[in-house]
């Protein structure tokens, strides 16, 4: 099967931090694959690469065969690679369903802000981008919610927000970037049955987050990063007996599976 994303020697550098160096590896359609690794490890500077917001300092990004490493973030959402944000990225001046129409912008002929502002001549688009929103708020279970204001939500639904502004581009990966931080347990099943009901729609996920439970729980493939370096790549039970990752999860708590309160 060829892959939908690879990634070939990535190196990333910050002034003179070496963020990532010789990053290589694939996402196959229709999986849930977790990037794992210690505070600073690289995790979300891939997110940023991926997505076109950094540029790689060395290596190469295909997606669908097509090399994306040098396209804008624009563009490569219009391929079909979408996101969220470790640091959930909603607008707060905007009721929900505006936050999710936002996100349906790239597939439509004018825009999102004529849909919103209401321009002549665009009624057609804008009830398309209208039910497409809607489908996804019930998808992610916030239907009930779309006319209020994030900051009346709680955390959990401002993720899902999130999530459902990244699907309105219709990807075909999608990178959630710690889903869970912040949410308690019974929120925590909730994204993870949200995370497998997007793979079942035959979107591919590439996770990074904390939750040992969930990473272990959900994902088919594991990537575990330590210092901007791929260490162990496998599935979840050949990681979780890997010596390096062992080794370098020792002392952390997070590694042992033990479900929260
Ligand atoms: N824009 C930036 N400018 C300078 N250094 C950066 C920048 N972004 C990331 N870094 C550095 O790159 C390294 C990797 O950071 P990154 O945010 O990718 O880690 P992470 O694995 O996502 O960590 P966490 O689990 O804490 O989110 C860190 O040393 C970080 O300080
Ligand atoms: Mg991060």
């Amino acid at each position: 099967m060829n892959p939908l994303l690879r990634i070939e020697d990535l190196r990333k550098e910050f002034g003179g931090i070496v963020a990532l160096e010789g990053v290589s590896f694939t996402v196959i359609p229709n999986i849930i694959k977790a990037i794992i690794g210690p505070n600073g490890a690289g995790k979300t500077t891939i997110f940023n690469i991926i997505s076109g917001i950094y540029s790689p300092s060395k290596g190469k990004i295909w997606f669908k065969e097509e090399r994306i490493d040098k396209l804008s973030s624009h563009l490569i959402a219009m391929r079909g690679i979408s996101r969220t944000f470790q640091n959930v990225q909603i607008f707060n001046n905007m009721t929900v369903l505006e936050n999710v129409m936002i996100g349906c912008h790239p597939w439509t002929r004018s825009g999102f802000f004529s849909c919103v502002f209401k321009t002549k001549g665009n009624y057609k688009e804008e009830k398309k981008i209208y039910s497409r929103a809607m489908e996804l708020l019930e998808f992610v279970g916030l239907a009930d919610k779309r006319s209020l204001f994030p900051s009346s939500l709680t955390f959990q639904q401002q993720r899902l927000i999130e999530i459902a502004r990244a699907l309105a581009t219709n990807p075909e990966l999608i990178l959630l970037d710690e889903p869970a931080a912040g949410l308690n347990a019974r929120e925590t099943i909730k994204i993870a049955e949200l995370i497998y009901r997007i793979k079942e729609e035959g979107i591919s996920i590439l996770l990074v987050e904390h939750d040992m439970d969930l990473v272990m729980d959900i994902s088919q493939e594991i990537i575990v990063l330590n210092s901007g370096r791929v260490i162990a790549e496998g599935n979840p039970r050949e990681v979780q007996n890997n010596e390096k990752v062992i080794a370098t999860y020792l002392g952390e708590k997070e590694f042992v599976k033990d479900k929260k309160p």
